[in-house]
Order: C-alpha cells, then structure tokens, then sequence
C-alpha cells in the first residue's frame, strides 16, 4: 500500500531527509527510543529529529535551528578525507 501525494512512499519503508538548515525528517514507521529503551512518544507520523544540538527537547526538533540559524546542507558534506587526518 502506498500514502498519497508529493512523498508518496510505501507504508513499511522508513525514509530520512536531511533538511538545508533545520532537522532530519524521517517518514515511515519508526519507533524511537533512548538507550536504555524507553520509547519517546511521538505525536505525529512524521518526526523531526534535531540535528543543530540545540532543541530543548531533543532529540526532537523544536524550532531553534531557526533562532540559532543553524547552517547545514541538505545533500552529503564533502568532509574530511582519511588522508587529510
Ligand atoms: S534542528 Fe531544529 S531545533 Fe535543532
């Protein structure tokens, strides 16, 4: 079975974007939890997770990426090489 629209997308499959300057939304069915295996309750289908490390209520996103102006790219970070370390 597929979900309708623009992310239209398979009911059992998981995928995470990594927005330019804000969080990783990850869509399908997923469950979070902490180490120690509690699950962190999610409102919503969608979830936000931050990635600025400055949310008040990580590892959910809260917004503060904006206030922050948090600055990353969507696509893959060119990086370090093993090289270069
Ligand atoms: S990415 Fe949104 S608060 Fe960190």
């Amino acid at each position: 079975m597929f979900r309708q629209g623009r992310d239209a997308q398979p009911d059992d499959e998981v995928t995470i974007t990594a927005y330019r300057d804000g969080p990783f939304l990850v869509r399908g069915p997923v469950r979070v939890q902490d180490q120690d295996g509690n699950e962190i309750v999610l409102e919503r289908k969608t979830v936000a997770l931050c990635r600025c490390g400055k949310s008040r209520m990580r590892p959910l996103c809260d917004g503060t990426h904006k206030l922050i102006r948090f600055r990353a790219p969507s696509g893959l970070e060119a990086g370090r090489r093993a090289e270069d370390a």
